[in-house]
């Protein structure tokens, strides 16, 4: 088997698509190994999921660094580096990065987001859907660009909205599918770029 080329994970709170991503990589065909979690919030459940199956987590509390968000983004990116990280995935971070960390992890991060974009980037995706109408929802992963939510598709999953979906049920059906999708997308995303890497 081919060496396993090492990622890290930025979380702000839960963690499932961390753990999701965590347990592909405890497969021994999968193309990537979990070298390092980072959270901007100490209190992120996702820290001690990590802990528990012997990932190296760590909390980088934003909030000392005030207004200087690439300091803070500065402290993550040694950090990562340091765990020898090659490539980033985004799941569930809150923070909108800054142009220094987009460039340093340019073409080598990843983000999923709750909707099928270009529709709905930013918060309230769920909501947003029913509000539009629409039948069909989803999640998306894709590269991260200087733009929230913005860049390059590379995968998406899809579920369809019934009549009595709410936000909640939208957000709990779409959850299984993520984690699924996340996991896909990054074996694709690492076997397709495998020599730039
Ligand atoms: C997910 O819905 C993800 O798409 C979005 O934030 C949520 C994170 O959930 N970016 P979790 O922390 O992975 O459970």
């Amino acid at each position: 088997m081919r060496t396993k080329l090492p990622i890290a994970i930025l979380i702000s709170r839960r963690g499932s698509n961390m753990e999701a991503l965590l347990n592909a990589c405890d497969a021994p065909d999968y193309p990537a190994k979990l070298v390092a979690v980072l959270s901007n919030n100490p209190d992120a459940a996702g820290l001690d999921i990590a802990r528990a199956k012997g990932i190296p987590a760590h909390a980088i509390d934003h909030r000392p660094f005030g207004q200087d968000r690439e300091g803070h983004e500065r402290a993550m990116d040694e950090k990562l580096r340091q765990a020898g990280a090659r490539i980033i995935c985004l799941a569930g971070y809150m923070r909108v990065l800054t142009p220094f960390f987009v460039e340093a992890w340019s073409e080598r991060m990843l983000n999923i987001h709750p909707s099928l974009l270009p529709k709905y980037p930013g918060l309230h995706t769920h909501q947003r859907a029913l509000d539009a109408g629409d039948t069909v929802h989803g999640a998306t992963v894709h590269l991260v660009t200087p733009g929230v939510d913005e860049g390059p598709v590379i995968a998406q999953a899809r579920i369809n909205i019934r009549p009595d979906d709410t936000a909640e049920t939208l957000s709990r059906r779409l959850l299984p599918k993520e984690h699924a999708l996340y996991q896909d997308a990054l074996r694709q995303f690492i076997t397709n770029q495998a020599s730039g890497l």
